[in-house]
């Protein structure tokens, strides 16, 4: 998964949960018992080393907006969006209205730990004139079986990701960027998600997703020594610090799954329905055993259980930071659920990161069965911008 998180137990993080980072990241989200009090008032800045919405717990909403430039924007045009944009991110994010194309919509309500964090397509470097910086890896994500990506609501120019713990503030941040991108880069596309709400469960912990399970559990933990390197790029120089992110618009199949007793559940994840605990034994945090055996001679975790076709020790190390959310946009024609996560992933390298797990998992993991990969999409995460800068400014300058 990818998921959801609420800042955590684990680390989550399918969503939202990267736990262990919220005080590096310096969330000032987290109210005491559960996070109601300071709900509004949480605000996490803009400016920094990293880029906003990374680290984070995932929020409540999330909104992807991505827009695709106008042929005769150029590289000007771009440079002139993305200090616009920063200038007003930075403003929403501490509270404080923008400067034009403000309509009010969220004048009452606190920042709501609102992140925005912009990313580059690779289609947007030809446009602009600047092939020639264009990272290796950014190049495009094979394909694989089983996709069935719709094209009309993948890829793009620019990747906006937006998130906070309050649907106005997401749907007024998302109306201010796309009126100041007139007439410079218009939607391509967006999706629109959620996490668990601060204060949704007694004590926070590791997010569920549509499937009904725990999820980011097993995340790379911001404490870990390789953290940095597996999350974050060294270079080219202009992405040093950034990262790269993978979308991937992931549909479930609910009705086939939710019909599935959760023993048959829980064999395809590998972990507990009830706490997230392997298979294998202990509590949710417990290291997998991928190598224990049942007293029948079965394996504890089975062979094509998700979570040890997806961990790095069978993929050469391969690992990625999940921070992905929910969505459900109603039905589908023939009835079945318009449901499933909007799994994000950030990498050093996607080469390194999600292109040898995703292989692995599409032809061997029990989990494909119930998923339908719908959508896609690969962006560089520049680094943040310090005070005054703005994201992409070492590249467009
Ligand atoms: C682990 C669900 C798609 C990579 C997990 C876990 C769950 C889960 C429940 C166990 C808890 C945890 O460690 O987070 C799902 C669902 C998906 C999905 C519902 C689709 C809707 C993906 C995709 C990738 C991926 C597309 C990457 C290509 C991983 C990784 C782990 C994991 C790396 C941790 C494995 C470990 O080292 O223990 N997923 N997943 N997942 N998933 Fe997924």
């Amino acid at each position: 998964g990818a998921g959801l998180a609420v800042g955590a137990v684990g680390g989550g993080v399918a969503g939202a949960r990267v736990g262990a980072a919220d005080a590096e990241a310096g969330t000032a989200a987290t109210g005491a018992a559960g996070g109601t009090p300071s709900l509004g008032s949480a605000a996490v800045p803009f400016h920094g080393e990293r880029q906003a919405g990374i680290l984070q717990p995932a929020q409540a909403r999330v909104q992807l907006a991505v827009f695709d430039l106008v042929p005769e924007a150029g590289r000007d045009g771009l440079r002139r969006l993305m200090q616009a944009w920063s200038a007003t991110a930075a403003r929403l994010a501490a509270g404080e209205p923008a400067a034009e194309f403000d309509n009010q919509v969220a004048l009452d309500a606190g920042p709501c730990s609102l992140t925005v964090t912009f990313g580059f397509g690779a289609s947007l470097f030809d446009k602009t004139g600047l092939a020639a910086r264009r990272p290796e890896a950014l190049s495009p994500l094979p394909d694989f079986p089983g996709d069935a990506l719709d094209r009309a609501r993948s890829d793009g120019d620019l990747w906006v990701q937006i998130g906070a713990d309050d649907a106005l503030v997401v749907f007024h941040a998302l109306r201010t960027l796309q009126r100041q991108a007139s007439g410079t880069a218009v939607l391509r596309w967006q999706a629109t998600g959620f996490g668990r709400t601060p204060g949704a469960t007694e004590r926070p912990m590791t997010g569920r997703n549509l499937m009904g399970q725990v999820d980011g559990t097993n995340n790379p933990k911001p404490s870990s020594p390789d953290f940095a390197r597996t999350v974050f790029a060294d270079g080219p120089d202009w992405m040093t610090g950034g990262s790269y992110a993978v979308y991937r618009r992931i549909r479930m199949l609910l009705d086939n799954w939710d019909n599935l007793p959760t023993d048959r559940q829980e064999r395809v994840i590998g972990r507990r329905k009830s706490d997230g605990a392997p298979l294998s034994g202990g509590t949710e945090t417990t290291p997998v055993d991928l190598a224990k055996v049942n007293p029948d001679g079965t394996l504890a975790v089975a062979a094509d259980a998700h979570v040890r076709v997806a961990a790095p020790s069978g993929n050469g190390g391969a690992a990625m930071l999940r921070r992905g959310f929910s969505y459900q946009d109603g039905l589908l024609p023939d009835g079945s659920p318009d449901a499933g996560l909007l799994f994000i992933a950030f990498q050093a390298d996607p080469a390194r990161g999600f292109v040898p797990v995703q292989r692995r998992l599409a032809r061997g993991d029990s989990l494909s069965r119930f998923l339908r990969h719908e959508a896609s999409g690969l962006y560089a995460v520049p680094p943040g911008a310090p005070e005054g800068g703005y994201v992409g400014q070492p590249l467009l300058e």
